[in-house]
């Protein structure tokens, strides 16, 4: 039985893209854009990067994609950011990660002109989110869930948010910007991970437990204290479908909010890809 109620993230990223569209639409002159790079041939990164460059196609936004072979040298890689970085009719790049093993992803992520790097993922920008400075990029599913919350008027100040998951690209930036002292943050954040002894004791605190493990159903119902909010990152694909990091039949009975998979956070996070192109934009 479903008691909880859903994190709509589908409709709350169609609202956000009609607005940046409408936003779009009232500029003059050049239209933002983005470029994205898409090294090898990974059936996953192709969706995204597919999906991603729909999105802006739906705003106005121009987007161009850069298809490079897997054998791509890491010289030859950086020599293509760096004449993005200097095109001024480019405000941001994105490289889809994974990339090959023989490149450093550390190293590609640095070469990206912080102020075009629309993912966050620059070491500057990730700075700035610790240090709580507004001018930064900030990473587009941290960013994503914040922004469903706070559309479904959830507050998180004060409250315990409990992050399963510790990628530089999800967990540890959204605990980082959960724990800023702001009146949209303040919250109390534990960061748990695969070392983390007694994990349930600490899901099962939570007043919001947010799951970015990547593996399937990983959170189910015992670990969940009945009455919280959880909202769930993963994407799994099994068998040609998508499931996430939460029993979501299970946990639903006893949550009081809960994200569904896909249509909860994936939308949101290309919604705020679009958003942080905007962003460049308006600062280049
Ligand atoms: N691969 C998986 N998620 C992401 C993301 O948010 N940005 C990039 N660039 N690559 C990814």
């Amino acid at each position: 039985m479903i008691r909880a109620q859903l994190l709509d993230g589908t409709k709350c990223a169609s609202d956000i893209t009609v607005q940046i569209a409408q936003t779009v639409a009232m500029m003059q002159g050049r239209k933002p854009a983005i470029a994205f790079i898409l090294v090898g041939s990974n059936p996953a990164s192709q969706t995204y990067v597919r999906m991603k460059k729909k999105a802006c196609a739906t705003t106005g936004i121009n987007s161009y994609l850069l298809e490079l072979n897997a054998a791509i040298s890491s010289c030859d890689l950086l020599n293509q950011i760096d004449r993005l970085n200097k095109d001024p009719n480019i405000d941001g790049i994105l490289v889809q990660l994974p990339l090959p093993t023989h490149i450093d992803e550390k190293h590609i992520m640095q070469a990206i002109e912080p102020t075009k790097d629309v993912d966050g993922f620059h070491p500057i920008n990730m700075g700035k989110t610790l240090l709580g400075d507004l001018s930064a990029r900030v990473p587009c599913t941290p960013l994503g869930i914040q922004t469903l919350l706070e559309h479904n008027k959830i507050s998180v100040s004060g409250k315990h948010v409990v992050v399963v998951g510790r990628s530089n690209i999800v967990g540890k930036p959204l605990a980082a910007i959960l724990v800023q002292k702001n009146p949209r943050c303040n919250a109390t954040v534990t960061l748990c991970h695969s070392s983390s002894e007694h994990l349930s004791k600490h899901t099962s605190s939570a007043d919001i437990l947010i799951a970015a493990v990547g593996k399937p159903h990983f959170i189910t119902q015992n670990m969940v204290r009945p009455g919280a909010i959880v909202v769930d990152v993963g994407i799994n694909r099994i068998d040609g479908k998508i499931i996430g990091d939460v029993d979501f039949a299970n946990v639903a009975s006893v949550a009081s909010w809960i994200t569904p998979v896909p249509g909860g956070v994936g939308p949101m996070t290309i919604a705020m890809l679009l958003k942080n192109t905007l962003t460049c934009y308006q600062n280049l």
